[in-house]
């Protein structure tokens, strides 16, 4: 069977990689495809949005099933323009793929079918969603000093009714008398202001939890975690007012902050029997001991220290189950990946999000573990028939380190020559999956000597071992032989990530 890999990152070229591996697979295309899948399959200059071209190819070269790795295909109905065309292919419908391409509709679902999720209000307009951060509490007495008109304490509720008394003692048509002060009383300590600016500030600095999400897809981004009330007002802004992500904000939600250890879980699904993956841990903060901000992911290992049996089946009830079949309730079967993103609260597990397709880095740790067959797995899926399928695991753990350029997550350099993969891969149990990689220079030369970095996260630097030790030892050293310049790594992948206090909501 010929077999198509949508998609150009790690992820992508980690399911080549193990699709080759099947006896009944003769040919392996990505389209596009990064150098690594030029090695592993072979590239057809195709891209991801394009769908009538790969329709079209996939006619063509008779291709037995098509693999979707990133979110927006699917999102825009790939899958649905596929099987019109009776081609095989693995991954969610659009109306199915909505759980993670609309976080509105996720958190219906979820709040339909009672699934443990954070409490949450959608808002359409930004004037909506800013009286809603504003009616927050705080706890703060606002009295006026010197010659104001104004001389009594207010009692003000929230942060709105605090801003407006603010406002109104400190009004310039007011202050016909100099020296004018509000003073701001926060558990007994008081604070004086003489400036209207300065009084606002610190009322906005007043500490909440608070998490805001466009509702679409924003490239990963689009989810701010909120500390107080200026940083929850600055997101509502950037979404609904200067619509940095289009009409992925044309609605916003607005979610209580949850605390704890945060984990994933990957299944497989038909439509009617669930096959949850091995577990998996990513590292998803830039630096060291889960410091700096919020990347795709640095590293990730696998199994999971923190999913135990007991936890993997209280997930499997509370919520695998139910959101399947939820969807298929709500004629919206789900057949492929289904990703649940989870907080592990102190009242058990809350779902923080979906993803309709594999993870990544996730799948990168997972495939070099899969010692079953993945063309039977996912064909089977398409088929509706994966209540036939048995899953096999190494048991060995494996642990995959995220390359990255200079700047990553900011802005990066592309175009620098990569060195010593090759080495890299002879070291025992370890393969390097590419992620944001490209050939460049005359074809006629070698393909090592072609590869140039062209992505944040350069490279997957992936390794199996007899214990996770091993795993970590293997995927370092060969991360230390493999140079480009400006590369760098976190050192601390395959480190079960230590608890993290953060002030809880209010
Ligand atoms: P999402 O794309 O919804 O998973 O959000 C991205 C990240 O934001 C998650 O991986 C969490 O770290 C964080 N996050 C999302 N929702 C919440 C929430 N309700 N409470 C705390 N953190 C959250
Ligand atoms: N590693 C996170 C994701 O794939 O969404």
């Amino acid at each position: 069977m010929k077999v198509l890999v949508i998609g150009k990152g790690g992820r992508e070229h980690a399911l080549c990689w193990k699709l080759k591996q099947s006896p009944r697979v003769t040919t392996v295309y990505c389209a596009p495809g990064n150098a690594g899948t030029a090695i592993d399959a072979q590239n057809v200059p195709i891209e991801p949005g394009d769908v009538r071209s790969l329709v079209q190819f996939a006619k063509r070269e008779g291709v037995g099933l098509t693999v979707v790795g990133p979110e927006e295909p699917l999102v825009k109905g790939i899958v649905d323009a596929f099987q019109k065309e009776g081609l095989k292919i693995f991954g969610p419908k659009r109306d199915a793929a909505e759980i993670e391409g609309s976080k509105v509709f996720a958190k219906e679902l979820m709040r339909q079918a009672g699934i443990p999720t954070a409490e949450y209000r959608v808002f359409h307009s930004s004037p909506d969603a800013e009286n809603y951060v504003l009616s927050r509490e705080v706890a703060l007495l606002v009295r006026s000093r010197g010659r104001s008109t104004l001389r009594h304490t207010l009692h003000c509720r929230t942060a709105g009714e605090t801003l407006e008394a603010v406002d109104r003692i400190l009004d310039p048509r007011e202050m016909m008398a100099p020296g004018v002060q509000v003073e701001l009383e926060e558990r007994g300590q008081k604070r004086v202001f003489s400036s209207r600016e300065e009084a606002r500030d610190f009322v906005l600095g007043r500490p909440i939890g608070m998490v805001i999400k466009a509702d679409g897809l924003a490239a990963g981004k689009g989810v701010y975690v909120c500390d107080n009330l200026r940083q929850a007002l600055e997101a509502i802004d950037q979404i609904m007012f200067r619509r940095i992500y289009g009409q992925a904000g044309d609605r916003v939600l607005i979610e209580e902050r949850l605390d704890g250890r945060e984990v994933s879980m990957l299944a497989i699904t038909d439509g009617r029997t669930i096959i949850p993956l091995e577990t998996c841990q990513d590292h998803k903060r830039a630096f060291d001991h889960d410091e700096g901000p919020n990347t795709g992911g640095m590293g990730v290992f696998s199994p999971s220290s923190i999913i135990t049996s007991d936890l993997m089946e209280q997930v499997e009830r509370e919520v695998l189950v139910p959101t399947i079949h939820a969807l298929k309730r709500a004629r919206r079967p789900f057949r492929g990946l289904l990703y649940v993103g989870l907080m592990l609260t102190n009242q058990g597990p809350k779902v923080l999000e979906f993803n309709a397709r594999f993870g990544d880095p996730e799948t990168q740790a997972l495939v070099v573990r899969l010692k079953s067959d993945l063309l039977d797995l996912l064909e089977a899926t398409a088929d509706e028939r994966l209540s036939n399928i048995e899953v096999e695991w190494d048991s060995r753990p494996a642990v995959t380190v995220v390359m990255a350029a200079a700047g990553y997550p900011g802005a990066y350099e592309r175009d620098r020559p990569i060195l010593n993969i090759d080495a890299a891969e002879r070291i025992p149990g370890v393969k390097v999956f590419h992620a944001g990689t490209t050939l460049r220079g005359e074809s006629n030369r070698p393909r090592e000597a072609r590869i140039v970095t062209d992505g944040g996260r350069v490279l997957n630097v992936t390794a199996i071992g007899d214990t996770i030790e091993q795993a970590q030892a293997r995927a370092y050293e060969a991360a230390a032989t493999i140079s480009f310049e400006g590369a760098w790594y976190r050192r601390d992948i395959g480190t079960p990530p230590r608890d993290k206090h953060r002030p809880s909501s209010p």
